[in-house]
């Protein structure tokens, strides 16, 4: 088979807070297994992330801490290096963006396309606290809405009521960094157009996805963003603390963090060329259209690395000749909570991921992370999982299946490998099973099915074990030297199998087993071939997993907060007459489209059996209008109509909040009830 030209990134975490488990499910995890994977396959590969180390947030952690944002970036780059590496992380090069590399590259990007002429000035009206000195940013600045009086509304948007507005109508606006009241002034800022690539946009998508075939939650987020419609984005902001915005007579102003951070990935390359002393290494994955580039984030990066990274790499090779490839498939992932939340570290809901390796060995925690990957919707991570995955399959499956051959080998056949001389049906089957597990796993690494693959590894030690029993060499060790020779044989080539197909995931058991067999992986492809040969000499067993006590696991459960008090929420009563009033019906809906200029609402119109009606709701960052044609929902009818965004609404559908910030959940109703029904 070819050998692949490959280049995998992850996303760059900030550097402003320790990494967590939900971070290592979404983004590091299943890059580290697929690049793994492809290493054993021989293909020509390189892996780059590192921290993202500008951003507000963190120039807020340091006021906070009294201390400089280097400090801050400083202190958190080492402490996620280490546990990256403590976790079994194989990136080639941990890069960091405040490397010279990094400002280098950003701003040749950014002068690349002011030289195009591409970028567009704009001048706005901006919050500035003059204690901070700082122009704020939107959600530093909270005031009260001028539509509906949310007290918590954004400097130029509003949460609850869906309302954009211009800053200067928001009321009683306070800085969310000193408490003051901050003052509004004009600045400037470039804007690229990303609405120009919309078009090739979509046209690369669809080709990635014909080819390579994406998956469909990535697809439903970029429809998202395409039906919206692209606009153009501000690639600067006023600060202190960022890449320089390499113009003259500009000071004070910094190119966005989105902007750049996602070029991180091409200085990191850079940066390993150069301690590689192989200069034009980084040219050889980014610039040759041979490279197959893979991009592993998070859902909440989709938008980065499918539209806007994509815009920018278009842009830049429509200027220059020397061409960056683009990403070919982004296996993003859902989210991983914790317990049944969110990761709160604000609540102490949660566990970092060098607090919870200095409890457990990191092959636990990748085989549990990796066996319930949130792929396709979000998943959780619970601690009695964590211990049942432990030490119902580690240890008493893997472990186990290991520990008997070993045992076995030793005793009866002076550890060394046994001759296979006498296959019977039942060896040749293992031996078919044998050599076709890696070629099936393959498949699924090959199309980020890596939960699934991590099952069908498991299923070579399920069957080995099942081979062993069945096989009987305790009896045959008795009865017939040479079946049982065969059953070692072939159980020590199973074992060999297991260390190899394992060592994406579990990499450092996999290394105590090949040390075990005193042998070193081959072509991955190959691996499920008979590769101990006669008279090879083992080395002594090792436990490979010891189990977990309950009371390690409940220890680690009572530290969590006890129940998460939700603030009673204090309602001013109603009688029963008042709440007679609201008229609740069942409603239809027919059609729905977003509401232009508004990324927050979306125009319906209902039926509600007697009538038909068209209501504007703030749903569209939690539905897209074709995934709510059909859907039966519950409406207020009496309510007054109103004027959102110059459309009118004459109702209100009812949702509920989700634990995710801006989402909501229709109230859904079933399907047989009819329709104008009224809930009482
Ligand atoms: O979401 C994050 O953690 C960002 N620091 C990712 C930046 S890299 C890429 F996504 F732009
Ligand atoms: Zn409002």
């Amino acid at each position: 088979m070819a050998k692949e030209k490959i280049l995998v990134t992850s996303a760059l975490p900030y550097a402003n807070g320790p990494i967590h488990l939900g971070h290592l499910s979404g983004a590091y995890l299943p890059a580290d297994i697929y690049v793994r994977y492809k290493r054993l396959k021989g293909d020509d590969i390189i892996y780059v992330c590192g921290s993202d180390e500008h951003g507000v947030p963190i120039t807020i952690t340091a006021d906070k801490e009294k201390i400089t944002p280097k400090q801050v970036i400083d202190r958190f780059h080492e402490a996620n290096k280490i546990a990256f590496e403590k976790f079994g992380m194989s990136f080639d090069i941990y890069s960091r963006t405040s490397l010279p590399v990094h400002h280098s590259t950003s701003q040749e990007f950014f002068k690349c396309f002011y030289d195009a002429g591409l970028l567009v000035e704009k001048k706005s009206m901006q919050f500035f606290d003059e204690k901070a000195k700082m122009f704020l940013p939107d959600r530093y600045v909270e005031g009260t809405c001028p539509r509906c009086g949310n007290e918590e509304a954004r400097s130029d948007e509003c949460e609850k009521c869906g309302s954009l507005y211009d800053p200067s109508e928001l009321k009683n606006p306070k800085s969310k960094i000193t408490g003051e009241t901050p003052v509004l002034k004009e600045t400037s800022h470039w804007f690229f157009p990303l609405g120009k690539y919309q078009e090739r946009l979509v046209k690369y998508v669809d080709e990635m996805n014909e080819k390579f075939g994406w998956k469909d939650n990535v697809l439903q987020y970029c429809k998202g963003w395409f039906n919206d419609g692209l606009k153009d984005r501000a690639v600067t902001r006023d600060l202190d603390w960022g890449v320089k915005v390499p113009l003259d007579g500009v000071s004070n102003k910094v190119l966005y963090v989105w902007f750049e951070a996602v070029l991180g990935y091409i200085s990191a390359a850079k940066e390993l060329s150069e301690k590689r002393n192989e200069p034009e290494l980084w040219k050889k994955f980014w610039q040759d259209e041979k490279t197959k580039y893979i991009a592993f984030i998070g859902k909440d990066n989709v938008v980065f690395h499918t539209i806007i990274f994509p815009a920018m790499l278009m842009a830049w090779n429509d200027a220059k000749s020397e061409k960056y490839v683009y990403p070919q498939n982004v296996p993003a992932n859902e989210f991983l909570n914790f317990e049944g939340k969110k990761f709160s570290k604000s609540r102490g809901w949660g566990i970092d991921v060098t607090d919870f390796l200095d409890l457990f060995p990191a092959d636990m925690l990748r085989y549990t992370l990796g066996a319930n990957l949130p792929e396709n919707k979000d998943t959780d991570f619970y601690w009695k999982e964590f211990q049942s995955r432990t030490n119902g399959e580690l240890a008493d499956i893997l472990g186990n299946f290991v520990n008997r051959t070993f045992t076995f080998a030793h005793k009866h056949f002076d550890g060394k490998v046994p001759a296979k001389v006498k296959s019977e049906k039942i060896d040749e089957e293992m031996l078919a099973f044998l050599s076709e597990a890696p070629k099936k796993i393959s498949e699924l690494i090959e199309n980020y099915k890596i939960k699934d693959a991590i099952f069908e590894m498991m299923n070579v030690a399920r069957a080995g074990n099942k081979y062993f029993n069945d096989s009987e060499p305790w009896k045959s060790s008795k009865t017939d030297k040479e079946k049982c020779a065969t059953t070692i044989n072939i159980c020590l080539n199973t074992i060999y199998t297991l260390a190899e197909i394992f060592e994406p995931v579990i990499p450092f058991t996999s290394k105590k087993i090949f040390d075990m067999l005193d042998a070193k992986p081959t072509d991955w492809m190959n691996s499920g071939l008979a590769n101990l040969k006669e008279g090879h000499k083992l080395n002594e067993p090792q436990i490979l997993f010891t189990k977990i006590e309950d009371a390690v696991i409940d220890e680690q459960i009572n530290k969590l907060p006890k129940v998460e008090e939700t603030p009673k929420e204090i309602v001013e009563e109603i009688s029963i007459d008042e709440f007679k009033r609201v008229k609740l019906r069942v409603a239809k809906i027919l059609e729905a489209e977003n509401v232009k200029k508004s990324d927050k609402l979306l125009k319906l119109q209902i039926d509600l059996g007697s009538e038909k009606r068209q209501l504007v709701a703030g749903i569209a960052k939690s539905y897209l209008p074709e995934e709510l044609i059909g859907k039966k929902v519950l409406v207020v009818a009496n309510l007054k109509p109103a004027k959102l965004f110059g459309v009118e609404s004459q109702g209100m559908v009812l949702a509920l909040d989700t634990s995710e910030e801006g989402k909501v959940k229709l109230i859904e109703i079933d399907g047989s009830i009819e329709l104008g029904k009224t809930a009482k």
